[in-house]
Parts: structure tokens; sequence; C-alpha cells
């Protein structure tokens, strides 16, 4: 009787092995770059806590958009900083916003990217939270009428792409009718479904300059501790017709990402923050950690989790990487 030894190293004796039975890739199409527009021509600055992203005029916003779309990336997702803020943030509608005029020159320069718009409220209130107060309580349904205005308005500046962040009860639901009313079935909702009130938005705030003004955001984003109510949210999402289900953030809550993959059979995106993005980059700088190694095993982590788009500021430095290999 021969001995029978169990060795799974054999499949890892060399890299074409490795190759035949690597169970996950990833692909610059699995990418959305995320962008930051601002006022102003010839724009382009540098922010600071998340080096390599930068705040870009329309101008500059279009050339960057040009350059994803030539590394094979297929979407860019537009935030904004307005020119004025008010109490209910209504240049998150104004048509001649930094957001509705990227997305209509990106869309006439670069015609084939899928462009996705953010809709949300935070950047373009005074009190920096997700929708309209009633004294410090964010009011659900009245803010559900204002969405349904910046749904509308990036819709008609050309996004393919509506993606709600606010966190409302109801929103997908609401925008998808204000966008059908409007013309607009063809345009889809990837819905923040699974928002947690988390940490890792820190740099974000900054970048976008929408950190409340008082208190939080825990009484409308998820508590990190819960899962069972992710499933709720995607449940909800997916009845009121969200087409595409993200979890945000993506490294702490891969978990949450893999319940979701296993549910429903819708795809599946998840949003790898400005915080994550944040720790990598100031790790790298200073030489503690080997940027390109880790960016690629965690973009990896996520595709394993069953994540089938990836928003990620890494996305062009990534492409970059996998065009080499
Ligand atoms: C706005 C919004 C946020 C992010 C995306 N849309 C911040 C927040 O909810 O405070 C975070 C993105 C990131 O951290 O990269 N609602
Ligand atoms: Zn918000």
């Amino acid at each position: 009787m021969i001995e029978q030894k169990l060795r799974p190293r054999r499949m890892r004796i060399n890299e074409n092995i490795r190759s035949m039975v690597r169970e996950t890739s990833i692909s610059v199409k699995d990418f959305v770059y995320p962008i930051f527009v601002v006022p102003g021509n010839n724009v382009r600055e540098e922010i600071s806590s998340m080096p390599g992203c930068y705040h870009l005029s329309v101008d500059k916003a279009v050339e960057i958009a040009r350059t994803i779309h030539d590394l094979g990336i297929p979407a860019v997702e537009v935030f904004g900083l307005p020119e004025y803020k008010d109490e209910q943030g209504s240049s998150a509608w104004d048509m001649n916003s930094p957001v509705q005029r990227a997305i209509s020159a990106i869309k006439k320069s670069v015609p084939e990217l899928v462009i996705v718009g953010d809709v949300c409220l935070c950047q373009y209130t005074t009190h920096g939270h997700c929708g309209q107060l009633c004294g410090h309580y964010v009011d659900n349904d009245a803010t559900l009428k204002l969405l349904q205005k910046v749904a509308v308005s990036q819709a008609q500046s050309g996004a393919d792409i509506i993606a709600p962040s606010d966190m409302m009860d109801g929103r997908v639901a609401a925008i998808r009718e204000a966008l059908d009313e409007d013309g607009h079935s063809n345009v889809s909702i990837m819905s923040y479904a699974v928002k947690y009130a988390s940490g890792y938005y820190g740099p974000f705030r900054d970048a976008a300059d929408s950190a409340p003004q008082f208190g939080d955001r825990r009484a409308y984003q998820m508590d990190p501790a819960n899962s069972r109510e992710a499933m709720k949210e995607v449940e909800l999402d997916l009845a009121e017709g969200a087409d595409i289900i993200m979890v945000k953030p993506a490294l702490a809550y891969l978990d949450i990402v893999r319940q979701v993959r296993d549910t429903i059979n819708h795809p599946v995106a998840v949003y790898n923050v400005s915080g994550e993005y944040a720790m990598v980059k100031a790790a790298a700088a200073k030489g503690w950690i080997d940027e390109k190694r880790i960016v690629l095993e965690s973009l990896t982590s996520m595709k394993r989790a069953g994540a089938d788009i990836i928003i990620t500021y890494h996305a062009i430095d990534a492409a970059g990487w996998l065009h080499e290999k």
C-alpha cells in the first residue's frame, strides 16, 4: 500500500500552475472611478487627504474622463462642490452647477463612458446633512421630493446611472417614478442600499466639504454592527426598483458583500471609500507597505467576496498595473 500524502502545494509550484487554478480575477472592466468637480476653469488641485485625487474644473474633468476611457475603465462617478449652498441644497439640482455641467460635457466628448451621478444633498446644504431638516431631524419624505429633482437634473444632463447615497427610506421608488415621468426609463438606479455610518468617509467629507455642521449621520446611515438589517435594506430597494445594489464601505464589510451576493440576482457594487484609500496612500508614502501589491490584493478580496462592480479611487493606478501584467 502506497502512502498517500495530500499536498495542496503542488498547485502553487509555479506561476503558470497558479494562474490555471486561480479562482478570482480583477479587470479594469470592474472599476468605476469617482471624480470631484469644482467651479472654475483649468483647476486641478490635489486633495490633501486623498493624494492622487484632484478637485477638477469641468474642462479638466473631461480630460480625466478621456483618460479613464482610454484605460478601458467603463464608468466614472461624478461628485461635486457647488458654487453656493443653502438650507435645502438647491444647487444640487441647478443645471448650471459643476456636476450637471460636467456630466453633459463628458457625455458630449466621451459618449461611450458610462456616467454615474451621485445623488445626495450634503455637499449642497449649509448644514451638511443629507436631507431637508425639520429642527435637527432630517425629514424623510420632504427630502424625497428634493432627491427627485436632483436625479432628474442629472438624467437631463446625460447621466446613465443615478446613485442615491442619502439613505432616506423610499428614495429608490421616488427617484424611479420621477425619472420615468420625465422620460428617462433607460436611466438605471444604483442604490447605496447598504451604507453604514462609517468613520471611513472622513477624507471624502474634507474633499467634498460635506461634513455635517452638527451631530452625525447615525439617524439615517446604518449601524456598523448590523447585518440582518443590511438584507432588509437590500430587499426594500429591490422592491422599489433598484437595478444595482451597493455595499459601502468595502473592506470592513466584505461579509455583507458575500451575504448580499448569495441572496440576490442583481449586480452587486462595492465602494472602496476615501478612508480605505487614504490609509493605503499614507502607509505607502511612509514606505511601510507595497502600494501596488496591497491595492491589487484588496481589490481582489472585494471581487472574491462577490462584488461585480468596484468603485475605487485606485482605479487609474490599478488599471495601469493590470495592463503591465
Ligand atoms: C454623500 C457621500 C459620502 C460618500 C459618498 N457619498 C459621504 C457621507 O455619507 O458622509 C463617501 C465616499 C467616500 O468616503 O469615499 N452622502
Ligand atoms: Zn449625503
